[in-house]
């Protein structure tokens, strides 16, 4: 059994007496790694009291003090790499160099973001009336709320905080109840960077709960959403009713082109990574593999021989490619839509089982796999967000981009060629907010905007937009002439004089 935690609010651990509890396991032993309080909108009455009592003092601090602060963050974050990479890779099941790299996109964000705090530019003009000027300001909103998936579970959230605390925002954040062990390590780190308290809050428990008394705070003025469509809509429409910011981060159904001209050799490994690493639990995973009819059936054969070399183990063991899927619910539902798949009459060529025997049994191994689909089967269209790959048929180029862009979601594409026209057509033409040429759909680095389009939402974070979510713009006009100048009435007169 675990340690106990409690919420995180005003920098000290709450625990909330008489509070209903959920534990975090591991997802490839089935052991109890710690227990979390399931929170209460009283909880988050509390933590919001504290984030808005913070804000006054945070958001005047000059940014570049914010920022020291936040590379101190980072340098802890890679100081405690190896111990908080395991913790990652133990209670949500990512191979152990995928645990240590959730933990590297936090070093790199956080280092990136700290820099920002000397470039928070605005613009500076002139007025159209003499002894004026005109500048544009970043302006804090206040206390927001950031609400985090299970699947990057050290990185979204840092990409979150490290904007909004980089933008002199206070926090209220709301892990995903599968890695609370994840969140609570990142606030032992802002804790110790010396965050003031009240700065960042942490309140664990269900989404339905807490997640909604967030969203419906009156104090709160932004949400940041990363997870389902279905409730990146609901949160939508709850922030909609207060009129506040909504970032959503949401679903993908990723494709990889690949022509009759790629080097197949490079593809195969990117396809094989951006199809099952990460157990396939990527919002940029790819999971549709569009290939030109010239190399089908080459490609179909050597993929499905690639896939079935993987080895599925323990995640702890680096001699493991794929470890199991996160939770009972996951392994659900992947093993649901390989039996969709096979219903539908899509033709499966590998894995697509639960194994069992020995360690297997006490986790959620599902074998990677591979179906063989038609455009319109649900396998190829709905977000699975697990070990499935569907592979498809185009006829050419054109054909190719038709069935990338014909899923409602929009995240990350990709396009294998060594055509240079048709490289640049592809960034054109795949609609998504990520195109890559000649690498997989996944691996997105920090220092620039990472989001999509469709129904993957519309949140630009990370990168030189980290902050947009969190900050409003304020115009401001100076005008030292010493009399009361009216723009668009006095204008005229001026050019006349
Ligand atoms: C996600 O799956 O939501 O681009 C984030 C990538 C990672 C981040 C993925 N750097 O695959």
């Amino acid at each position: 059994m675990g340690d106990s935690y409690g919420h995180y609010i005003d920098g000290k651990w709450v625990r909330p007496k008489g509070a209903k509890w959920f534990e975090t396991r591991n997802p490839a032993t089935g052991e109890v790694l710690a227990k979390f309080p399931q929170g209460t909108p009283d909880d988050i009455v509390s933590a919001v009291k504290a984030a808005k009592v913070a804000f006054p003092k945070w958001s005047r601090m000059p940014p570049p003090r914010r920022g020291d602060l936040l590379l101190d963050a980072s340098r802890i974050f890679r100081r405690r790499k190896d111990e908080l990479g395991a913790i990652v890779t133990q209670e949500m099941g990512k191979v152990i160099a995928e645990g240590r790299g959730d933990v590297q996109e936090a070093v790199d964000f956080y280092q990136y973001v700290a820099g920002e705090g000397r470039r928070l530019f605005g613009e500076t003009t002139t007025s159209e009336l003499p002894d004026k000027m005109a500048m544009t300001l970043h302006m804090p909103l206040g206390p927001v709320g950031l609400i985090s998936p299970w699947n990057f579970p050290i990185a979204i959230p840092s990409w979150k905080s490290g904007g909004a605390l980089m933008a002199g925002c206070t926090v209220v954040f709301k892990p995903s109840s599968l890695t609370p062990l994840c969140a609570a390590k990142v606030c032992e780190v802002l804790e110790e960077a010396g965050l003031p308290p009240g700065v960042f809050n942490m309140v664990t428990g269900a989404g339905g709960v807490v997640g909604n008394a967030l969203v419906d705070h009156p104090d709160i003025t932004a949400i940041s959403f990363t997870g389902g469509v279905e409730t990146g809509r609901d949160v939508y429409v709850r922030g909609a009713k207060r009129l506040i910011k909504v970032g959503l981060e949401l679903g993908g159904k990723n494709a990889i082109l690949l022509m009759e001209d790629a080097d197949v050799d490079l593809a195969m490994d990117g396809i094989v990574f951006g199809a099952f690493g990460t157990a396939g639990q990527r919002c940029t995973a790819t999971s549709r593999l569009i290939v030109h009819q010239g190399i089908y059936d080459e490609v179909r054969e050597r993929l499905v021989e690639r896939t079935k070399k993987l080895r599925l183990g323990n995640p702890l063991d680096a001699k493991s490619d794929v470890g199991p899927v996160a939770s009972a619910d996951q392994e659900r539902k992947v093993l649901q839509y390989v039996a969709v798949g096979k219903k539908e009459g899509a033709k499966l060529l590998t894995g697509g089982k639960k194994l069992k025997g020995g360690a297997y049994d006490r986790g959620y191994y599902v074998e990677p796999a591979i179906f063989e689909t038609r455009r319109t089967h649900r396998v190829a269209t709905e977000e699975i967000f697990g070990p499935v790959l569907s592979l498809l048929k185009a006829k050419d180029y054109d054909d190719a981009v038709t069935i990338a862009n014909s899923v409602k979601y929009g995240l990350s594409s990709s396009i294998y060629t060594r055509d240079v026209k048709r490289s640049f057509r592809a960034m054109r033409d795949l609609e998504a907010g990520i195109t890559y040429v000649n690498a997989p759909t996944i691996g997105a680095e920090v220092h620039l905007p990472f989001g999509g389009v469709k129904e993957t939402g519309f949140a630009r974070e990370a990168g030189t937009t980290a902050m947009e979510e969190f900050t409003y713009v304020k115009t401001v006009y100076v005008d030292y002439s010493g009399r009361l100048q009216r723009a668009q009435l006095d204008t005229e007169q001026i050019a006349r004089t």
